[in-house]
């Protein structure tokens, strides 16, 4: 018994001193290392680093840091780690971290009336992802291969059985459709997971690629409901239907799997 309380103990003391260790005390350790305008530096508080005041996410200066802080593998702010960043160019602007420092300017923003952009990267600042073992994405990425290859080999499939009226063919093709129509399903699904997963808003591009999706969904759906029962019984114009929806499908499809591309590589 006593064994655990001294671990309870332990732990408790170490996430207290771990708590204590985070942020605000970055302040501290700045203004400290960087005497000369301590005033101004002391007024814009957190901006220095953050987006603002009142808005914890980091500004271009304080994501350089906390690419050091992640590069040295510490939470611990230190003046080494600030040093690093000094002759680095948070912008594109030609002024150092420093020269902004100690000329007083917000070393988070782009010198006064210069409209250049951050050197940042995204993929530049962001720490590992934490490890897991069902990933964010929830394997949307690799489910939605299903579906398309699927689709495409049943139609492939169907349109040979149908011109050398192939029973076999055409049910092979039969049976690819109604997969790809199922697992539309786990795709729009497991891309859904991942949109809540990854806090993504339902606007902008990662939303036209779930409306065009699901719209490709339904039309497989529809191509499932023309073919049901049917098969060899598809008279030509009931074909001709069939393949031109089947057609709309593949353009969605590929679309969507652009834009998702889009999302996930960058265009
Ligand atoms: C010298 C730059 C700097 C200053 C000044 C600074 N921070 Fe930070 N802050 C960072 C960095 C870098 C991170 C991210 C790295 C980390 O989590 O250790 C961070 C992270 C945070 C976080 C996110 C915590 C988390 O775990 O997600 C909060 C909240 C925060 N700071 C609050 C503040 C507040 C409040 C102030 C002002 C009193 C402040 N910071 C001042 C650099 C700074």
């Amino acid at each position: 018994m006593k064994k655990v309380w001294i671990a309870y103990i332990l732990i408790t003391v170490l996430s207290v001193q771990n708590m204590a260790v985070a942020k605000p005390e970055y302040l501290d350790v700045f203004t400290s290392v960087y005497k000369t305008n301590t005033e101004k530096l002391a007024d814009r508080s957190c901006a220095n680093c953050h987006v603002s005041v009142s808005e914890y996410g980091l500004n271009p200066y304080g994501k350089q840091i906390a690419h050091e802080l992640v590069t040295a593998n510490t939470r611990t702010l230190t003046a080494d780690i600030l040093h690093r960043v000094e002759t680095m160019f948070a912008f594109q602007d030609g002024t150092t971290n420093l020269e902004k420092i100690t000329g007083g300017l917000p070393p988070g923003e782009a010198k006064p009336g210069s409209t250049a952009k951050t050197t940042i990267t995204e993929s530049a600042v962001s720490p590992a992802p934490p490890k897991s073992v069902i990933p964010k994405n929830v394997f949307h990425p690799a489910i939605v291969h299903f579906p398309i290859a699927l689709f495409i080999a049943g139609l492939f499939l169907d349109f040979i059985g149908w011109r050398k009226k192939q029973h076999t063919m055409l049910m092979a093709g039969w049976y690819n459709l109604v997969f790809a129509a199922v697992s539309t399903v786990g795709s729009i699904g497991s891309g859904l997971l991942a949109m809540f997963n990854m806090h993504l808003p339902f606007k902008g591009l990662i939303f036209t690629h779930l409306i065009l999706a699901s719209i490709a969904s339904v039309l497989m759906w529809m191509l499932v409901a023309l073919r049901i029962h049917r098969h060899e019984k598809m008279d030509t114009s009931l074909r001709v239907v069939y393949y031109v929806l089947a057609f709309a499908t593949v353009i969605l499809i590929s679309y969507s799997a652009h834009l998702g591309g889009a999302f996930v590589y960058g265009e």
